[in-house]
């Protein structure tokens, strides 16, 4: 029995103010069950409203990428700028550190290799495993127009509705097939499709003309995907674009483990994310961390 002996007794109900009831600080996350928002709070900086997601998550149908050989080597630096960490469980398993305290958004799809038909994916992961790892999200592939895509659609509704039992979000990622056009119709179609079927949050690449027709057409939030490899301060500018035209932030890999300076650049697509800075000062910031991190010969 809890000692009560000498209990202050005298008690403030504060009876003239009301509760208090925050809203959410993320697009369509305001009725949520608590454990979700959580994890979307894991992901996203609440004072931000946006992240920074590292995607690393390559290999489970490209094998050893430029980059990624030596995940041990080249990412773990690099974790401790990044909101949020793309993997795949093995790699999560094997060599992320079971410390790391930010979000772990978790590729939950997977099947065919580079050498197959992409959308040929199934589901990957059991939400026990998802539960267990205590991922923020799930990630999924969804094909609009591709082969598989309806099979590809019921793979999200199904981490969707498992998702909502157990409180963990789920990521719709739209990929693109070679012969699908990167524009305004095309993204809006598909990550349209992605949020009204369940998905809490979706990934979808950045299109010159129309990106904020994309943004304000889908009522969740939506991630920019990285790409091909581009000059940092293109990479810079396009991320820029992005989150100023309503994305809450970016999920890039290539852009930053491929760059010269890896850990200068996730720095710098910080900067751009969180503050807002402009391209042009951020790769300026970008420059000079590199050039720090040379002479401390990291
Ligand atoms: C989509 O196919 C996967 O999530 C990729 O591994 C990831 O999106 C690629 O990131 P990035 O295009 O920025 O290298």
């Amino acid at each position: 029995m809890a000692d009560t002996e000498g209990s202050k007794d005298t008690k403030d109900y504060f009876l003239d103010v009301p509760a208090r009831h925050d809203g959410f600080f993320l697009k369509g996350a305001h009725q949520l069950d608590w454990g979700m928002r959580n994890r979307l709070a894991r992901i996203f900086r609440p004072a931000s409203g946006r992240t920074v997601m590292l995607a690393i998550d390559h290999g489970y149908f490209l094998g050893p990428t430029s980059g990624l050989e030596r995940i041990d080597q080249t990412i773990l630096p690099l974790l401790q700028y990044a909101d949020a960490l793309m993997c795949t469980r093995g790699i999560l398993r094997s060599t992320i550190p079971a410390s790391f305290g930010n979000g772990v958004v978790m590729r939950s799809s997977g099947g065919p290799s580079t050498l197959k038909e992409l959308s040929n994916e199934r589901i990957a992961v059991d939400i026990d495993d998802a539960v267990r790892m205590n991922v923020s999200a799930m990630a999924v592939q969804v094909f609009i127009g591709g082969e598989f895509e309806t099979q590809s659609v019921h793979n999200m509704t199904q981490l969707v509705d498992m998702g909502l039992r157990c409180g963990v979000p789920t990521l719709g990622v739209t990929a693109v097939g070679k012969n699908l056009t990167r524009d305004a119709r095309y993204l809006g179609l598909a990550t349209r499709i992605c949020a009204e079927l369940g998905a809490q949050v979706v990934k979808t690449y950045y299109c010159t003309e129309g990106f904020e027709t994309v943004t304000a057409g889908c009522p969740v939030p939506i991630v920019m995907a990285g790409g091909t490899k581009l000059p940092e301060l293109e990479a810079l500018t396009m991320a820029y674009n992005a989150v100023t035209q309503g994305a809450a932030g970016v999920d890039m890999g290539r852009n930053i483990f491929q760059s010269d300076a890896p850990a200068a650049m996730i720095q710098a697509v910080g900067k751009v994310v969180h503050e807002l800075l402009k391209p042009k000062q951020a790769y300026d910031c970008y420059l000079t961390l590199k050039s720090e991190q040379a002479k401390a010969g990291k």
